[in-house]
């Protein structure tokens, strides 16, 4: 992945996965996102970086937070923003989705930001590319969601900068959760060395210790004196039959409770990815408690889809420009 990834100089050309992504590169996506991130309470800044460049959202998946924000953060950034409605596209004809990327090409495309439900779309999305135009992964079926993972680091860094001696439980459905895969990728990358995977042995990797993490399906010491609690979605559009059972017992033993979160330590951060299914992984208490960064996970995404569309389209031949 890493030659798809970058130019022959090491720089950002698409983003389809965060493994492989070399420590330096991560971190100034978060260093260049910092100067995009507003101060609470001051106007959002615009910036001219990609003024004149067209960005296409293409998402074959549903999606809240991942297309509004990466509108928003292109809209921020100047760019022309197209959003395609597939669900009423030319692919409702029989139109494959290669074919869709070369006709939107040759309008003048620059960027697409693609959500699919295949593993390993976006690849081959880049993979067809022209040369010059930049594919940014929004999520591809249960392989990689690389922006995610990035905001997720980025606001552990904002709380607990020191990689090294965090603890972080991450909590429910990961074998179905792209989220899980690249935000695991990242924080070893960063140089986290105590992940824990927790839930049903239904929803863990079967070898966790090739993934560098540990795991297990007993909550208590799955929590034990962590500093990072992050609770995922039961991914159900990717299960096939039910193997879960009865979604009390589940919430009981596996939802970031107040009982269970007991076990980790009392000032330990919540996050989620959303969007949160109530009473099922996370309690609403949990998720809008005072503890809990989810929103300002949301918020940090804006910053996050800045800083990597300014990173691979806001040049050619040289880092873009801070804003002011
Ligand atoms: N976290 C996330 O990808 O949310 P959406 O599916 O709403 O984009």
């Amino acid at each position: 992945m890493h030659d798809i990834q970058l130019d022959a100089a090491g720089r950002l050309r698409h983003l389809i996965t965060t493994e492989g992504l070399p420590a330096e590169l991560i971190t100034r996506i978060l260093d260049t996102a910092e100067s995009f991130v507003p101060e609470i309470g001051a106007p959002a800044k615009k910036v001219p970086l990609l003024r004149g460049r067209a960005v296409f959202n293409l998402f074959f998946e549903n999606s809240t937070r991942t297309r509004t924000t990466f509108e928003l953060a292109a809209k921020r950034l100047s760019a022309d923003v197209i959003n395609m409605d597939v669900a009423t596209s030319s692919r409702t004809k029989g139109e494959d989705d290669l074919d869709t990327l070369f006709t939107l090409q040759a309008m003048g495309a620059d960027v697409f930001v693609i959500r699919h439900p295949d593993n390993g779309a976006a690849a081959r999305f880049a993979a067809n590319a022209a040369p010059g135009v930049a594919i940014i992964n929004a999520g591809d079926g249960s392989n990689a969601h690389p922006t995610q993972a990035l905001l997720d680091v980025f606001t552990i860094r904002r709380h607990r900068p020191d990689f090294a001696n965090l603890s972080v439980a991450i909590v429910g459905d990961i074998a179905h959760s792209r989220v899980a895969h690249s935000t695991i990728h990242a924080l070893k990358t960063l140089g986290a060395t105590d992940i824990r995977l927790v839930g049903p042995a239904a929803f863990l990797p079967a070898d966790p210790s090739a993934l560098g993490v540990t795991a297990t399906t007993d909550i208590a010491a799955g929590l034990a004196d962590c500093d990072i609690v992050m609770g995922l979605r039961i991914q159900r559009e990717r299960i096939a039959g039910d193997v879960i059972g009865d979604i009390a017992d589940y919430h009981r033993d596996f939802g970031l409770t107040e009982a269970n979160l007991a076990h980790a330590r009392p000032d330990a951060l919540i996050m989620h990815p959303g969007p949160i299914n109530r009473g099922v992984e996370i309690t609403p208490e949990v998720a809008y408690s005072r503890q809990s960064l989810i929103l300002e996970q949301v918020t940090n995404g804006i910053g996050i889809r800045m800083a990597v569309m300014a990173m691979i389209a806001g040049h050619r031949g040289a880092e873009p420009a801070r804003p002011a």
